[in-house]
């Protein structure tokens, strides 16, 4: 069939190929020149979300492959689910409907949400029930998504359908990249070439815990897609949606390209590279130039084939291609390269004592563990102390690749082997870091939004199926207790003790009843002698009454240690001297 003919055909298809009108965002360009009779189907762009309407989820029938009919799990009718994108404060709503006929919930990758929206397996959906979704959106711009969760139908659910892109954006973060019709979101997932046009989940024992692998790859739910471009700078939203599926991302030709940004955003400059490994649930953005393209010509980016230790009974590493780009045109986007972005803050993880995650892979079912545990939704595996740096040592004592994520916050990678020399996509904020086989990767995170319940899991969605999860609490700060029961009359903030300290020491402060103040808010920070800020040791509200908390100077070196207490528009301010 000519080029031309498939996109009429596809074109009268339906749903699936209609072009979200009201943004130009996403929209593809013009096709109006065919040059060669190159097979494949037009990409698609799912439509845009319009925040506060409804996701309804049923089995739909929709025409993946052109003029074959799909069922599939499908949002508003269209797979994959529609494109959210919201600009940072705002807050999102959306009302989840469930015509499934099983439980479900969604969860927002990446983002930070309350507990109780952030689509836990314990909050399930049930079939013909509805969830309201909602929270601002607290996270900085950059490429996230939303899938089903539901406790061991996550794999399946998603293989089906339920994914789609989150993204958030931020006008105050403009580095004139390409925009509107050269920023192009590109999820990738893999399905089975001998199940078309059929999205069969059924795996066996085996590939039912080691992870389900397809063939052939979809991108926005296109299969064999290609995209007309212009010769000039494009931005490129690459994320792996796919059950299980590690890809080598590369172009046919092995030009260089620039990852600008990883799972939570942009990084703190663009750098050069040809390719990069992506994982279940990862997201990196690429700027890639056509200009030195001719029209005519083509590009395909792909996934290399690589070796992967272990014995596994199935197929890492296989060739596949993912999609071509036609040059086709003089189109400008006008984007750049920028030399850098805003600069990252890296934590530093003085002396740290690393929480140890050990993975592991037994030889009967359920076969994926994590410090010998197996997913127990009502059992809270640890908590974590709000707002406190936390040192997290992951390995992989397995034979097999484990994509690791956490729910409610960004981690900065450290090490990986106790290497600090990091490949490009892994420097900066990240939520899903993948574990290769028998290695060890260190990262640090910070909860500071919300309190509750949350996961830390495989992304290999089988794996996760399979129990390789676990609930963590976000819970108070340390230390922040309330002592005795009197209400002080004055707000105060007593010397610390011992003083001077090694390595912590503890504070009283009183906290008045003060009827003028709308918040209750209450701050203590702790800052050095050039007025760093160095830890927030409490930013939440409290009662009126006499509080206590401890201060853990760690690492610090030897010196004069400020901490600050702010209470509605009251403020105290206490030195503290650290002696080593
Ligand atoms: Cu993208 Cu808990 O998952
Ligand atoms: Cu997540
Ligand atoms: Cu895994």
């Amino acid at each position: 069939m000519k080029r031309r003919e498939m996109i009429i055909r596809a074109l009268q298809a339906g749903a699936l190929l209609s072009i979200p009108k009201p943004l130009q965002f996403f929209a593809n360009e013009s096709r109006n020149t065919v040059l060669t009779e190159l097979t494949g189907n037009p990409l698609r762009f799912p439509p845009v979300f319009t925040n506060g309407g409804n996701m309804t989820l049923a089995e739909s029938t929709v025409q993946v492959w052109p003029s074959q009919n799909t069922q599939v799990v499908a949002i508003n009718g269209s797979y994959p689910g529609p494109t959210v994108i919201i600009e940072k404060g705002q807050t999102f709503t959306a009302n989840l409907i469930n015509n499934l006929t099983e439980v479900t919930t969604a969860h927002w990758h990446g983002i930070s949400a309350p507990s109780i929206m952030d689509g836990h397996p314990r909050d399930p959906v049930n079939p013909g029930n509805s969830k309201v979704y909602t929270f601002p959106v607290l996270n900085r711009a950059g490429t996230y998504f939303y899938h089903a969760h539901p406790d061991m139908l996550t794999a399946k659910q998603v293989y089906k359908g339920f994914a789609g892109f989150f993204i958030v954006t931020d006008a105050s973060e403009n580095f004139n990249l390409p925009s509107g019709n050269f920023d192009i979101p590109l999820c990738i997932q893999d399905h089975r070439y001998a199940d078309i046009p059929n999205f069969n989940y059924l795996p066996g024992t085996y590939e039912g815990t080691y992870g389900y692998l397809g063939d052939t790859v979809l991108v926005n739910g296109t299969p064999d897609a290609f995209l007309e471009v212009g010769r000039t700078l494009y931005r490129f939203r690459l994320l792996n949606g796919s059950n299980a599926r590690v890809y080598k991302i590369a172009f046919s030709d092995n030009r260089q390209f620039n990852i600008i940004s990883t799972d939570g955003g942009l990084k703190d400059n663009p750098v050069p590279a040809t390719q990069f490994m992506l994982s279940p649930g990862e997201r990196v953005e690429i700027l890639v130039d056509f200009s030195s393209d001719l029209i005519g010509q083509n590009v395909t980016l792909r996934s290399l084939a690589y070796s992967h230790s272990g014995t596994l009974p199935y197929k890492q590493g296989i060739l596949l291609d993912i999609i071509r780009f036609d040059i086709t045109n003089n189109n400008s986007s006008g984007g750049i390269v920028p030399a850098a972005f805003n600069p990252i803050t890296y934590y530093d993880p003085g002396t740290l004592t690393p929480r140890i995650f050990t993975l592991t892979m037994g030889a009967t079912h359920p076969m994926h563990k994590i410090n010998g545990l197996t997913y127990d939704i009502n059992r809270i595996d640890w908590q974590t102390p709000q707002l406190s740096l936390e040192r997290w040592k992951i390995i992989n004592g397995t034979p097999d690749f484990h994509p690791m994520h956490t729910h409610e916050a960004q981690w900065q990678v450290l090490n990986r082997n106790g290497n600090t020399n990091l490949p490009p996509n892994d420097k900066g904020w990240k939520d899903t870091v993948l574990l290769n086989p028998g290695e060890y990767v260190e990262v640090l995170v910070k909860f500071n939004n919300h309190k509750g319940i949350y996961l830390f899991h495989c992304h290999n969605l089988e794996h996760e199926d399979d129990g390789m999860m676990l609930n963590f609490e976000v819970i108070d700060p340390i230390g922040i207790q309330q002592i005795g029961s009197e209400v002080p009359e004055e707000f105060k903030l007593h010397q610390n003790y011992p003083n001077p300290f090694n390595p912590s020491t503890k504070i009283k402060f009183d906290i008045p009843s003060n009827s003028e103040f709308t918040s209750s808010k209450v701050k203590f920070s702790v800052f050095d002698i050039n007025g760093r800020e160095l830890a927030i040791l409490a930013d939440k509200d409290l009662q009126p009454g006499k509080y206590e908390l401890e201060w853990n100077a760690g690492s610090l070196p030897s010196g004069v240690y400020f901490a600050k207490l702010s209470y509605g528009n009251l403020l105290k301010s206490l030195k503290m001297i650290l002696s080593k």
